[in-house]
């Protein structure tokens, strides 16, 4: 049988770009951005499978444009660039990322707390445009984060991993999220003393609200005008998740209008275009969707999509399926395939 072809669209860090080649037959992407429709459906077909990255939309019109396609391989926990019905009708196996960035993620959550709460880039532009002549007690006044509430929307591993750094820092911890109660409530309620509360009662008690749900059709705008005026006057909101979580516009006049203290945010409506009033805030932090942008981190995740992909050309299910019920189509389109 011809080996297997794996069309690979952003840079693989660490080793597992050999190990990919030692199993395939591998063609990368030389363009480091994400690729236009048309180029990226020239360059899959005959692929089997495709390693992509976040920036990449895998739609309907891709997968049925690519007929060869049986595996997508997503670098990045979150999927909400592939339309995985789509997937799933066609046999398409996909997989992501999970668990191997959420400590990276956390990381940023909180960079983006504390430089939300400290004023740490307005005050290092303070710095460098020379405006510092002399020392005063009000010099960038910030916000303490001991005794303070943080809301935490959104409880998976992300979730958590941000609520025992916020603990770490003397913050009490509520959180909202959907699904039964168990023991992860528990658990959570044991280590943090963290509550579970509804969403309103979450806006309307935190000091700092921080967002880590996936985005689906039950989140997308979830944060919009009528939870940002529920949200406590003052209060800083950070954004770690997907852009379309929060209603864009409303989150601006939300800001403009002074209702918010802040805002810390490393996802965007429609990336990379970030909205120019927010440019112009300073007490706006902005990121460039770099959560999992640890370098170990970054090399955990493409081992895990590589791994997921030779295990599943091997016959075997990887533990990072995303629409497992794919599974015995998929193992029948590997086992009929001819070319
Ligand atoms: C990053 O946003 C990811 O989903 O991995």
């Amino acid at each position: 049988m011809s080996p297997i072809n794996v069309l690979v669209t952003g840079k693989l860090l660490g080793k597992s770009n050999q190990r990919l080649s030692s199993f395939a037959q591998v063609s990368v992407c030389n363009n480091s951005n994400s690729m236009a429709k048309e180029e990226l459906v020239k360059e899959l077909t005959g692929a089997d499978a495709l390693v992509c990255i976040l920036g990449d939309s895998i739609d309907a019109e891709v997968m049925q444009s690519c007929p060869d396609l049986k595996l997508i391989a997503n670098v990045a926990v979150g999927y909400d660039n592939i339309d995985v019905a789509c997937a799933t009708q066609c046999g398409i196996l996909v997989t992501n990322t999970p668990g191997v960035l959420d400590n990276a993620t956390a990381d940023l959550a909180m960079s983006l707390l504390l430089a939300c709460a400290r004023r740490i880039c307005e005050a290092d532009r303070y710095v460098r445009q020379g405006k510092w002549h002399e020392w005063n007690i009000e010099l960038m006044l910030g916000v303490d984060l001991y005794g303070k509430t943080l809301g935490i929307v959104g409880m998976g591993r992300i979730g958590m991993a941000v609520a025992r750094r916020a603990a770490a820092f003397g913050m009490k911890i509520i959180y909202a999220r959907s699904g039964q109660e168990d023991s992860r409530d528990y658990q959570l309620h044991k280590e943090l003393d963290a509550q579970r509360v509804s969403l309103d009662t979450l806006l309307s008690n935190a000091d700092f609200v921080s967002l880590h749900c996936p985005l689906t059709e039950n989140t997308s705008h979830l944060i919009g005008e009528r939870e940002l005026a529920r949200m406590k006057p003052g209060s800083i909101l950070i954004n770690t998740s997907r852009g379309a979580v929060v209603n864009e516009k409303a989150l601006l006049k939300a800001l403009q209008e002074g209702k918010l203290g802040g805002a810390g945010l490393d996802v965007y409506e429609q990336e990379p275009h970030v909205p120019h009033e927010l440019l112009l805030m300073d007490n706006v932090v902005l990121t460039p969707h770099i959560g999992s942008a640890g370098r170990e981190t970054r090399i955990a995740m493409a081992d895990l999509a590589v791994d997921g992909l030779i295990t599943a050309f091997s016959g075997k299910p990887p533990g990072n399926m995303v629409n497992k019920d794919t599974w015995s189509h998929f193992i029948h389109r590997i086992r009929t395939r001819t070319s």
